[in-house]
């Protein structure tokens, strides 16, 4: 089957079209920004035949069977739901939805669709992440109770270079960018998150106005899970620090993981595994796991999959999305996938406000159809 995509959102969207390329019978017949000199510069770069202004000319325009949605965040679920209605596979850029009236809204038009609709959290194709996974799946960590996840980028120059970031990543009191994190840990847990408490480290940042972020500069949440386990999620968009981006950990009863720092070249990802390391203290490189648990097109990939974007994390993800499309795999990153990892950090904002006290993350797999009523 061949796919025709469009892409909305010419910058985060190159990635995605160096990703097509790499992938047979997928073409990029039509690119939409409302940016005209970044339309013009991508479009010509990628050598893309058709360009829109409107995203719902180009939707409208015949041209695509498949979109990817990588503009702003508040715009992923309005632009997801509008492909969808035409009967247009989806696949969205992070976080899926930013309120809970888009979850609500989302739920109903993934619902009427034949289409396929996905969230692209390429965090969970970091290579010792799809490991982690495999080894929690394999047992190796016995039962899995307390997950640890963090995303430190410091954003503040760059909320300036991209005016929507003030509002909706820094601008707002609460994990505003959850995925990253979640995405991975509910992949390993295989669990729900059903209530967070979050507080935050106060303000010491002012943006060049002046004036301080509304969001407090370190946030931490406390989310409880269906199974009673524990994950701590910590974001950091305003400190002064190197960057570090994503960092994990993992706890079960048989072993645990603790991802690398990246801080220096020794600093590596380590496990620790009863029956498998030596003792009760000593921690084994993750990686010398690669060769049982790793799959092997992770092992072989080329150099230019490496290059795609991210390590190679947004090559596996575009690549997962059109095989799903082709009915070559199941969906794994779906509706609820989207809303299990994007509504904990909605509910951050209710928990921040009530001075951390811990707010209840509603399961939209209980939405009424077509009420419009959070669950
Ligand atoms: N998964 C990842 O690792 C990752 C990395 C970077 C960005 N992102 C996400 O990708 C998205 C885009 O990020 P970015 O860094 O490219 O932002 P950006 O601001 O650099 O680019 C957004 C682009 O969207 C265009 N745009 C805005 N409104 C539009 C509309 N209504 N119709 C068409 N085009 C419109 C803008 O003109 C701009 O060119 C964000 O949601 C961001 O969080 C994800």
């Amino acid at each position: 089957m061949r796919l025709s995509f469009g892409v909305v959102g010419a910058r985060r969207g190159r990635v995605y079209m160096n990703c097509l390329r790499l992938l047979p019978e997928c073409e990029v017949v039509a690119l939409c920004d409302i940016d005209p000199d970044c339309l013009a510069e991508t479009g010509e770069r990628f050598e893309v035949p058709h360009r829109f202004r409107d995203y719902e000319q180009m939707l409208d325009s015949g041209l695509l069977n498949a979109v990817v949605v990588s503009t702003p965040q508040f715009l992923h679920a309005p632009q997801a739901i509008a492909a969808l209605r035409r009967g247009i596979h989806v696949l969205s850029e992070v976080p899926g939805v930013v309120d809970l009236a888009q979850c609500c809204q989302l739920v109903d038009a993934v619902r009427a669709s034949k289409s396929v609709y996905m969230m692209g959290e390429n965090a969970c194709y970091m290579p010792p992440n799809l490991l982690v996974r495999r080894m929690a799946e394999a047992g190796l960590f016995g039962e899995v109770y307390f997950a640890e996840a963090e995303y430190t980028h410091e954003l503040k120059a760059r909320s300036e270079r991209t005016p929507w970031r003030l509002h909706w990543q820094v601008g707002i009191n609460a994990i505003t960018y959850p995925t990253h994190q979640l995405g991975p840990v509910v992949q390993w847990m295989k669990q729900r998150i059903t209530s967070v408490a979050c507080q935050g480290s106060g303000h010491h940042y002012r943006d060049p106005r002046g004036e301080w972020y509304a969001q407090e500069d370190c946030l931490l949440m406390l989310c409880k899970t269906d199974r009673g386990g524990l994950v701590k999620i910590r974001q950091d968009l305003l400190s002064d620090r190197p960057h570090i981006t994503v960092a994990y950990s993992l706890q079960g009863t048989d072993g645990c993981y603790e991802s690398s720092r990246r801080r220096a070249e020794s600093d590596v990802a380590h496990v620790w595994l009863r029956g498998r390391s030596p003792d009760a203290d000593t921690w084994l490189p993750l990686m010398d796991f690669a060769a049982e648990f790793l799959p092997e097109s992770f092992r072989q990939a080329s150099a230019e999959v490496a290059r795609a974007g991210h390590g190679g994390s947004d090559y596996w993800v575009t690549r997962e999305f059109v095989e799903v499309v082709r009915g070559e795999r199941p969906l794994e990153m779906d509706l609820h996938f989207a809303l299990d990892t994007s509504a904990p950090g909605v509910m951050s904002q209710q928990s921040l406000a009530l001075n951390g006290a811990p707010v209840r993350v509603p399961d939209f797999r209980a939405y009424v159809s077509g009420s419009g009523m959070v669950p």
